[in-house]
């Protein structure tokens, strides 16, 4: 029997990479909390016991029915389309876990959920997943398993799918950690604008939003926060209509979840963005 062990909502704006020494010079320094924060988490996972890490890539943006790659190796060099300056020729190595995705998709599409399992030699990873694994699973000991973020589903679609996904890790055979890739409020500065504002979030009513959700979340006033994402996404512009977030809470099981997440970072803009890393506790009845 399989357990979920750990899960997170990350952040994953360039900007944690390029922060490093010697990656891009004008961002140097950038964002170390983040980076020290999701070596944290990779160590607690490894201290858990985590095999297999489900993170979903909301940069990686399905627009028909669900989708999961199923590589046994997700290898590859990378550079961002979008901003190939701060992020290029990126190698990453790491397991994959073809049975559990399989297993995922067959479930979900069984209970109504399309969802494609992929083993595709030029399907490759985002930034999305790519920047917090560097961290994350920093020596690649964990099994990786990417999710798309589908554009246009639902809500309610994107809960029902991470509560599917916690069940069938409880069935299947694997110790799993759970993170959802992606901001609260997102969006950019025009171009014009983002020099000059680069680490401020763009409006000031996206930052109140979310300043407000963070106090609900570390208070683990999870109801408010589940039942205010369908407007939430659209008032703010959330990531791929935050879909992660979604996921995350059909998996820690919806209105009921009450444990107060626990922050790894001090929530911050970036490009215009508002940016959060936090751990949820798993709750006993979605871990056994
Ligand atoms: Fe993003």
């Amino acid at each position: 029997m399989g357990e979920l062990l750990y899960a997170a909502k990350v952040a994953h704006m360039p900007s944690i990479y390029a922060g490093e020494k010697g990656v891009y010079e004008p961002m140097e320094g950038m964002h170390e909390e983040f980076r020290q924060g999701m070596r944290k988490m990779g160590k607690k996972m490894e201290d858990l016991g985590v095999e297999t890490i489900l993170i979903v890539d909301t940069h990686w943006i399905n627009t028909v029915n669900f989708h999961i790659n199923a590589a046994e190796r997700h290898k590859a060099l990378y550079t961002s389309d979008e901003q190939p300056h701060v992020l290029h020729d990126y190698a990453y190595d790491y397991p994959g876990d073809k049975g559990l995705a399989v297993t995922i998709a067959e479930t979900a599409t069984a209970k109504g959920a399309i969802t494609h399992a992929h083993e595709l030699k030029s399907l490759h990873l985002h930034y999305g997943a790519l920047v917090p694994l560097r961290y994350l699973n920093a020596d690649g000991k964990f099994r990786v398993v990417p999710l798309g973020a589908n554009v246009n589903a639902t809500h309610e679609e994107n809960f029902e799918y991470g509560r599917i996904i916690a069940e069938t890790i409880i069935e299947f055979d694997r110790r799993v950690a759970f993170i959802a890739s992606g901001a609260l409020s997102h969006k950019f500065w025009s171009n014009d604008k983002v020099m000059a504002h680069r680490w401020e979030v763009s409006s000031e009513f996206n930052r109140q939003v979310d300043l407000r959700v963070c106090e609900l979340l570390e208070r683990g006033h999870h109801r408010e926060v589940l039942s205010m994402i369908p407007v939430y996404r659209e008032a703010c512009a959330g990531e791929t209509g935050m879909a992660d977030f979604s996921m995350l809470y059909g998996l820690l099981g919806g209105g009921g979840y009450d444990l107060p997440a626990v922050p790894f970072a001090e929530y911050c803009g970036a490009a215009g963005n508002g940016q959060v890393l936090y751990e949820f506790p798993v709750p006993v009845a979605v871990a056994s």
